[in-house]
């Protein structure tokens, strides 16, 4: 078996049989997931939808918990919500982030999450042993996805304007320490202009994300 935790982020939200205001990048989660499902059957989704039930953003009494002794009763309380979405990272052999771009970053929901999952002693060990580098994930062996949609154009890793793309490399950047080995990323772009430029690409988005999910779910 194979499990899948499927993270969606968008405001927006993505139903069929609806046309307009609909989400690009949910779009983008329900193809690569029903595609993964395709090649292989005994797949489990954990769905866990962001803006539906957004996490707690972290707090003082939070931090001092997860800094402090964690079998104190008080402390296991406060870090409740934590634990739950870290075992569903735990349990995951590939977590699909489905997100869109937000003034040019992640969502703050998103944020919020790897705030509540990204957290020491549980997801990384931090030890002033190791010299400058006192950062090491504990998890390993997983596969991360980011599924993404933007307005403007020339994001992708490589292109003139990545730079201004806060999103893909944030995410990249925190991807070890939610255990993953390899990160992709599959994006649409051009959807503030909607024109011929963004049909062209959110259709060769959804050829790259089912490519991906038969890559993954045959690997
Ligand atoms: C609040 C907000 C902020 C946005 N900021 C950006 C941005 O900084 N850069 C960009 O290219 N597009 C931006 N967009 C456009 C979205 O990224 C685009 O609509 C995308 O399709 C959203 O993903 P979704 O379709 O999954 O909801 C923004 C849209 C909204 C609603």
């Amino acid at each position: 078996m194979k499990t899948i935790l499927y993270i969606s982020s968008s405001a927006r939200q993505f139903t069929p049989e609806q046309v307009d205001h609909q989400s690009i990048s949910r779009a983008l989660g329900e193809a690569f997931i029903q595609e993964f499902k395709v090649h292989y059957s005994q797949t489990e989704v954990i769905y866990r939808d962001l803006s539906v039930t957004p996490p707690s953003f972290i707090s003082t009494d939070f931090l001092a918990a997860s800094f402090g002794d964690d079998s104190k009763g008080e402390q296991q309380a406060v870090l409740a919500e934590s634990d739950a979405l870290i075992q569903e990272v735990i349990d995951a052999d590939v977590i699909v982030l489905s997100s869109p771009m937000y003034n040019y970053g992640m969502p703050a929901v998103l944020k919020a999450w790897f705030d509540q999952v990204i957290r020491i002693n549980k997801t990384f060990t931090f030890d002033l042993a190791r010299g400058d580098k006192p950062l090491s994930p504990i998890l390993s062996g997983k596969q991360l996805v980011l599924l993404a949609s933007w307005g403007e154009f020339d994001f992708k890793k490589g292109d003139s304007q990545y730079f201004m793309n806060h999103l893909t490399s944030h995410i990249e950047q925190l991807a070890p320490y939610l255990g993953a080995e390899r990160f992709f990323e599959v994006a649409s772009e051009y959807q503030e202009f909607n024109d011929k430029r963004h049909l062209e690409s959110k259709a060769q988005a959804f050829v790259e994300a089912k490519v991906l999910a038969r890559e993954l779910a045959l690997t």
